[in-house]
């Protein structure tokens, strides 16, 4: 059973620069609620309620965000306003929130490896709330599609979508068998490979489930691409037991970590989700 959600967020976002040099991309809105929330609440339907987050620098706000604010709240009580804060407030109510930061950073392995003191043994999933996932209308969220999964296949699992073979630098990419028409069991993978070295142009976008002895295998994982701790580096060996799943995700994701993925989810979120007051 999988009962909590890391989020990786101490990232220094410098492909939003300068909206992210005091502040993180995370708390960046989608019309009016930041990345970040938008992962809380998938991983809340997904079934978890233990949020955890590995902060850094400039990410002060992220902690106020799942907090109440009181003197605000006691501005607009009674009025119109105040069902504006409902989504929220459920939020603060059904979950619990916990942080630590990372001092350093060395990368998406690393801030997971310093997230190990929040999660304990027990699987767990990440959300890089930057990569803005949407089930299909009415159907279940990607992360819920992935713990079920888990459910039945009890390994790690990454979620892949297919990009434009010129993208696979932006990427970790995975080369894998077919179970079926969604679901791979990984058999190599690399992090940001160069179009003609990349193993497919299957890439693994920013939901994971990850079982706990990866943090193991994080610890005795060298920097990788970037001089970095590669998550993908230390899933890697975990793969070649064959304990590791890639997953079509049966939905949408929005890169809003760039500028364009930013603005088409905006455009995206507008036509299906806004209600003019
Ligand atoms: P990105 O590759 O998107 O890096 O990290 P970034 O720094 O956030 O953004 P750019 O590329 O400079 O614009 C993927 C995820 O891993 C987290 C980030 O916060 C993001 O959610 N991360 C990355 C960390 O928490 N710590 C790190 O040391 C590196």
């Amino acid at each position: 059973m999988i009962r909590k959600c890391l989020f990786p967020v101490a990232g220094y976002g410098t492909r939003f620069l300068p909206a992210t040099k005091a502040m993180a991309k995370e708390i960046l809105p989608i019309l009016d609620k930041p990345l970040v929330q938008y992962g809380v609440e998938e991983a809340l339907q997904a079934g978890l309620d233990g949020m955890a987050f590995v902060t850094g620098r400039s990410k002060r706000a992220i902690e106020d965000h799942f907090d109440i604010n009181y003197e605000l709240e006691d501005q607009i009580r009674g009025t119109p306003k105040e069902a504006m804060l409902n989504g929220i407030r459920e939020l603060i109510q059904k979950c619990t929130f916990s942080y630590t930061r990372q001092i350093q950073m060395k990368g998406l392995g690393h801030a997971i490896l310093t997230g190990r003191t929040l999660i304990g043994h027990e699987p767990f999933a990440v959300v890089l709330s930057d990569d803005l996932c949407f089930g299909e209308p009415g159907g279940p969220g990607v992360l819920q599609q992935m713990v079920a999964l888990y459910e039945r296949q009890q390994c790690s699992i990454v979620a892949i979508e297919e990009v434009p073979r010129d993208q696979t630098s932006s990427y970790g990419v995975i080369a894998g068998t077919a179970i079926d028409e969604r679901l791979l069991r990984v058999t190599d993978m690399v992090e940001k490979p160069k179009p003609e070295d990349a193993p497919s142009n299957l890439a693994i976008i920013g939901r994971y489930i990850l079982t706990p002895d990866i943090f193991d295998i994080i610890e005795e994982t060298p920097p990788g691409r970037n001089g970095e701790i590669q998550i993908t580096d230390a899933l890697l060996r975990q793969a070649k037991e064959g304990r590791v799943l890639a997953y079509r995700f049966k939905g949408r994701r929005f890169d809003c970590g760039s500028v364009e993925g930013y603005v088409e989810a905006t455009n995206h979120c507008f036509d299906t989700f806004y209600q003019r007051p």
